[in-house]
């Protein structure tokens, strides 16, 4: 029940109609009994948004595309790995002080971590937009062997040198040596469901493969691994877990993550049956 004790939070963002962040965010609060609402902001003028947020006291913000990166000069501080990965996901309102952090590494790490111990091992990296490079700096983290592929070969580079990685040229996997390959591209999402950014031969048996596309939720990658035996993760995984992060960062509370996933689930259960009806 909405009284005058609620306490909001919300997703600031352009577009944000499709997020499903609202979802994960109240179903969580309703569950662990807090009066706080999380309300979806499409933004058009981030510096007036954040104004507002410290005016009217919102107490904790998701931010997403395209204001992960600009949203860090207006902020008071930020956590060095945000500041390294160069964009945050989540803000804290103390009392009008703005801090930064970045859930998006963590949700990653943690999905895999639940699987596989990360240590060590050997990783393909499919591209170098916003959401790799949070990634990138998680593997880095736990001394991965990372090798990086992007279609635009200055951005793939760039994003290898900084970290270290090697770099492969994008449509040249032919072989596979790595025991993880994770998806960090928009291939294979929805309406280009029949796309894979590998070929179905690389994939093998022992492997460990992820997908961050969660729109569908079994992408042509993630089905062809299955037929040939890897380990799969969907992108539901990170979706769910950085949220719980984030509501660990607001809270101090750890929600539980089957029952995220179980919303997630549903929602977008509904979002594609509404999609054929319509
Ligand atoms: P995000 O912040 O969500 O990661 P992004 O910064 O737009 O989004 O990055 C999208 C990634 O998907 C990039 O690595 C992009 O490759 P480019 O750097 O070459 O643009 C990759 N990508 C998108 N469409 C692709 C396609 N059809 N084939 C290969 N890579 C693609």
């Amino acid at each position: 029940m909405i009284n005058g004790q609620t306490v909001l939070y919300a997703i600031i963002g352009n577009p944000v109609e499709h997020s499903l962040s609202p979802i994960l965010h109240n179903g969580a609060f309703r569950r662990m009994g807090l009066n706080a609402a999380y309300l979806a902001f499409k933004v058009r003028d981030l510096e007036d948004a954040l104004r507002g947020i410290r005016g009217l006291g919102i107490q904790g913000v998701s931010v997403t595309l395209p204001f992960k990166t600009k949203v860090i000069p207006f902020l008071d501080d930020v956590e060095e790995v945000a500041r390294e990965i160069r964009a945050v996901n989540t803000i804290v309102n103390q009392r009008g002080r703005m801090i930064g952090y970045n859930t998006d590494w963590h949700g990653a790490l943690e999905a895999l971590e639940e699987k596989i111990d990360l240590r060590g091992k050997r990783v393909l990296l499919l591209g170098a937009g916003g959401a790799a490079r949070a990634i990138a700096f998680g593997l880095k983290r736990r001394d991965c062997q990372v090798t990086l592929s992007n279609r635009t070969v200055e951005r793939g580079k760039a994003l290898a040198n900084e970290l270290g990685f090697l770099y492969r040229p994008w449509l040249s996997i032919e072989e596979m040596e790595e025991d993880v390959l994770i998806n960090t591209t928009s291939v294979g999402m929805s309406p280009h469901d029949e796309e894979s950014p590998v070929p179905k031969k690389v994939l093998k048996e022992g492997m460990t493969v992820m997908d961050i596309v969660y729109r569908p939720l079994r992408t042509k990658l993630l089905r062809e691994a299955e037929e040939r035996g890897s380990l799969t993760i969907n992108g539901l995984e990170m979706l769910a877990r950085q949220g719980a992060a984030q509501l660990e960062i607001w809270t101090g509370r750890r929600p539980d993550i089957g029952e995220i996933k179980e919303d997630l689930y549903r929602a977008l259960a509904i979002g594609i049956n509404r999609e054929e009806n319509d």
